[in-house]
């Protein structure tokens, strides 16, 4: 069959790379890619908000599956568009409807859905401008630190802790009345803080039946020894060793189905990834967030351990028989370390010439924020290079994914070099 990936970040390039590894897979095509997708498929230059243009390149090219990779245009509705086309809506495409992607479109939306199913979630309140004061008085009462969260799609950059009263009352009356993060923040949850560890836990559904992925942890200062400023993430590793089976029985029990369920006994078609952002405190799992695609760059160390066919997989999300399908996952760890442009997660440095990728022997390289300038890569994001080492040990894996970002330079890159440590 012939696919098309939608997106250009290092989540999409290990897809791609799985994607093109199945005897399912006759064309491939990524919209837009980068430099690394192109070496799997034919990159094709629309942005993934150019509903229209993917729409008549999925006509053109006899397409038979789309799968959406990151957020935007599952919250702005692709997945609609296509059903809502008489030419296109018999094209599956992977990731949610509008309504379903508001459990990453919404906090509000995300939060309430907790509630009526009895989801473990942090205890929260949503105001508005209108119910500022309400916002105040809340958060003199839920304790420290406070969780401030616009409710809408803030880049990753909506969510606030505070570690007192006057700076979360500030920060709130900014959200709502200044508009800190546009509209976004026209409506912002007021929630209790967690205490833990972070995971992040994924799940392939079609609507009735599910499949969980394997888990992963995500590293999100940019700083070693998780200081310094939030990224998009800067490594990831899988299996998370803390997520034992017990756990992960409790997160199935208490989390996974009471949300596919929920989902589907509200009539909410989900045909997609749902991206479980989880922390667990004291061996109990709480959801901090939902997402409506996968994690990245959780992906890029969740698709090596896949070992069975993806497209095989996707097909089953589509016409609704996942449970028919097989998911066989690896033993072994990978490990992923991102390679960054100088200056991220602030004003970053672009257009540097990246050398070196060929002397990686032990990794997989996907590539994120980059493109070729005729013959050369170079880079063009903050996250330039996610790179993914398999092996039997965990060591191993975290000292060969490390030593192999070290065989690849460009002016100014910046890795982090404890990605995982933590967790031996
Ligand atoms: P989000 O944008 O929802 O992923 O939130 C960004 C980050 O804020 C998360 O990855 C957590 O590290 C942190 N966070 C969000 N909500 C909470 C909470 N209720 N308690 C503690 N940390 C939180
Ligand atoms: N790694 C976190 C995310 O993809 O949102």
């Amino acid at each position: 069959m012939n696919i098309l990936l939608l997106g250009s970040g290092g989540r999409e390039s290990a897809f791609a790379w799985k994607l093109s590894q199945s005897p399912k897979c006759e064309q491939l095509f990524i919209a837009p890619g980068n430099a690394g997708t192109g070496q799997y498929g034919t990159n094709v230059n629309i942005r993934v908000t150019d509903f229209e243009g993917i729409g008549q390149f999925a006509l053109n090219k006899n397409i038979d599956l789309v799968l959406v990779g990151p957020e935007e245009p599952l919250v702005k509705g692709i997945h609609d568009f296509f059903l809502n086309d008489d030419q296109l809506k018999n094209i599956p495409v992977i990731g949610p409807q509008r309504e379903g992607a508001q459990l990453e479109g919404s906090k509000d939306f995300s939060k309430q859905f907790m509630v009526r199913h009895n989801i473990p979630a942090a205890a929260s309140k949503t105001f508005t401008k209108d119910t500022l004061n309400d916002g105040f008085e809340y958060i003199a009462t839920i304790g420290l630190p406070v969780v401030l969260k616009a409710d809408g799609l803030a880049a990753g950059k909506g969510v606030l802790i505070c570690l007192s009263v006057e700076e979360a009352q500030r920060e709130l009356n900014e959200m709502l009345t200044e508009a800190k993060f546009g509209d976004a923040s026209s409506s912002v949850v007021v929630e209790q803080f967690l205490q833990g560890i972070e995971l992040s836990v994924f799940v392939m559904t079609d609507g009735t039946h599910y499949k969980i992925l394997p888990e992963a942890k995500d590293y999100k200062r940019i700083g070693e020894g998780d200081t310094g400023l939030n990224t998009g993430g800067m490594g990831s590793i899988s299996p998370v060793p803390f997520a034992d089976a017990a756990f992960m029985q409790k997160v199935e029990d208490r989390i996974i189905i009471p949300t596919v369920d929920g989902l589907k006994n509200e009539n909410i078609s989900y045909k997609g990834f749902i991206f479980i952002g989880l922390m667990n405190c004291e061996g109990e799992p709480w959801v901090i967030e939902y997402n409506c695609r996968m994690g990245d760059p959780e992906t890029e160390s969740v698709m090596p351990r896949i070992e069975s066919d993806l497209v095989d997989l996707l097909i089953g999300v589509a016409e609704g028989n996942l449970n028919e399908k097989e998911l066989i996952i690896s033993d072994k760890i990978a490990a992923t370390v991102m390679m960054v442009s100088g200056g991220y997660p602030g004003e970053y440095l672009k257009n540097k010439t990246i050398t070196g990728i060929e002397n990686v022997r032990g990794s997989q390289v996907f590539h994120a924020g980059t493109y070729l300038d005729n013959e050369t890569v170079k880079t063009s994001g903050g996250r330039v290079l996610a790179i993914t080492s398999l092996q039997d040990n965990m060591f191993v894996a975290l000292q060969q994914a490390t030593a192999d970002a070290a065989r690849i330079y460009f002016d100014g890159m910046y890795f982090r070099k404890d990605i995982g440590f933590d967790l031996l």
